[in-house]
């Protein structure tokens, strides 16, 4: 009998190597015993852990490329029979066996099951694990820092180490796990096997997660079956938002009345309100004009363009007359339309959220839209959102010009593209203009991010992540202009 130990902390040429050097040998696998370090003798190898002499009567073995693929994933498991398998299906394979493609084969059944589960928890760690920004130490200048902490089955650090390294590649982070560390410095990625404690990871963008869930969860698409195979219930302990998730959960079947009662109230048809507009006689204005009251009952009635049509109400800004800063977003959404106020829905969940995060009290500024009403596409029940055309947001400008004349904010801040639009009669991207402090000419301060309603609809979680984090950063840096 031979015995053979191996750290099996999913690196494959530990394996590689002394498979070569028993098959070189000649060595049948049942007289094998492969061991790891977490195997129950405790101490991490046998003193005789010696590989075989070479027979000159074997040859090196030869496998497809396939099968190295296989082999790679299969060795990231946690079951501590995989180094047999691999070196009983290494065996047969040298036996001329086209062993890979018969499916119902037990070893190949079993070497797949393992690579399908090594797969399906590296995806889970790209997709649940949160990072925290590391504060840099006083004084200092430097890239940020991030720290996360998760739970993987399987030894696949290293393995999803670059995709990581990758997708983060503007700051420095470090992932700890009970299954060993990756970190990368903007040059070096680094890995090590060594079991990490848990550290200590509450902070405030728990809160930015939560309500970023909350403001996706759709109670009339629960399927909790479902929604607990994608988010397996192990991974909630180390995902902020999983606090919600019972209760939403619970009130899941009230939220979908409330949401069927709010559809109730669909717009009128598309006729009456022209019928009903060509009728109209303008009721005298009871505030005086000149005054940002006077202008919201003028905009009441406003026709400039067809949009008014289908919406329920025009969608004024709301907050003090003489703000210092004003945030323009691009047009009410559907819970605007319906409650006549801005951004009261999902994008201005997110967005109170982070104001709060930064330190922004919401009543301090003046908040209001590029384009006054809600232009949607009708389908079913369903009233889906429209991007405003230019010729609608040059229509428009009429009123954000005013409401700028007669508010004036020191700082105006545009959220989206169409705001900036609105503002500056140039479509211009985003990226090139975002994030610092414009001089306008009347004076005033620009300042661009994105909207919010654009970190809602980002379809990659670590995408999403990183833009809720920048779009943090924005708005901290429109509180230190304020
Ligand atoms: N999006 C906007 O641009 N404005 C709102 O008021 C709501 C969503």
């Amino acid at each position: 009998m031979f015995r053979y130990s191996l750290r099996g902390r999913g690196d494959p040429t530990e394996w590689r190597d002394a498979a070569r050097a028993f098959m070189l040998a000649g060595i049948e696998p049942d007289i094998i015993d492969w061991r790891t370090m977490d195997d129950a003798d405790g101490l991490f190898g046998f003193d005789d852990n010696r590989l075989p002499e070479p027979s000159p009567l074997c040859n090196k073995p030869i496998v497809s490329s396939a099968f190295v693929r296989l082999a790679e994933a299969v060795l990231c498991h946690s079951d501590p029979t995989r180094f047999a398998l691999l070196y009983r299906m290494l065996f047969r394979i040298s036996f001329g066996r086209r062993l890979l493609q018969d499916a119902s084969d037990p070893d190949v059944v079993a070497a797949n099951r393992m690579a399908k589960s090594v797969g399906r928890d590296y995806h889970k760690m790209t997709a649940f694990v949160r990072f925290k920004e590391l504060p840099l130490p006083e004084g200092t200048v430097g890239r940020r820092r991030f720290i996360a902490w998760f739970e993987p089955d399987h030894f696949i650090v290293k393995r999803v180490a670059p995709f990581f390294q990758r997708r983060f590649t503007d700051m420095d982070w470090l992932i700890l796990t009970p299954k060993g560390s990756a970190s990368w410095d903007g040059e070096e990625l680094r890995t090590t096997d060594d079991p990490a404690e848990k550290p200590d990871l509450r902070d405030e963008t728990d809160e930015l997660w939560r309500t970023y869930y909350a403001s996706i969860f759709n109670p009339a698409r629960l399927k909790v079956k479902m929604m607990t195979k994608e988010m397996p219930k192990k991974y909630w302990k180390n995902l902020p938002e999983a606090e919600l998730i019972p209760s939403l959960i619970a009130n899941a079947e009230a939220s979908v009345l409330e949401m069927a009662a709010k559809q109730a109230s669909e717009p009128l048809p598309f006729h009456h309100r022209i019928q009903e507009a060509a009728a109209k006689v303008p009721a005298a204005p009871r505030a005086a004009s000149g005054t940002l009251e006077g202008l919201r009952e003028e905009a009441r009635s406003c026709t400039r363009c067809d949009i008014y049509c289908r919406a329920t109400q025009t969608v004024f800004g709301e907050g003090p007359a003489n703000a210092a800063t004003m945030i323009i977003g691009e047009q009410p959404g559907d819970q605007e339309d319906l409650a006549g106020k801005p951004f009261v829905g999902p994008a201005g969940q997110l967005f109170n959220t982070t104001l709060k995060e930064v330190g922004i009290d919401r009543h301090s500024l003046y908040v209001t839209n590029a384009v006054k009403h809600f232009k949607y596409e009708p389908r079913g029940k369903r009233r889906i959102h429209q991007k405003p055309n230019m010729g609608e947001v040059r229509q428009c400008r009429w009123w954000l010009t005013r409401e700028i004349e007669l508010v004036k904010p020191k700082l105006v801040v545009a959220m989206g593209a169409t705001a900036l639009f609105a503002l500056t009669d140039m479509r211009q991207k985003l990226e090139d203009v975002r994030s610092e402090p414009i001089a306008m000419e009347d004076g005033r301060t620009l300042f661009v991010t994105v909207h919010p309603s654009y970190l809602l609809r980002i379809p990659d979680e670590g995408r999403k992540r990183e833009e809720l984090l920048r779009f943090r950063d924005d708005m901290a840096a429109v509180q230190r202009l304020m």
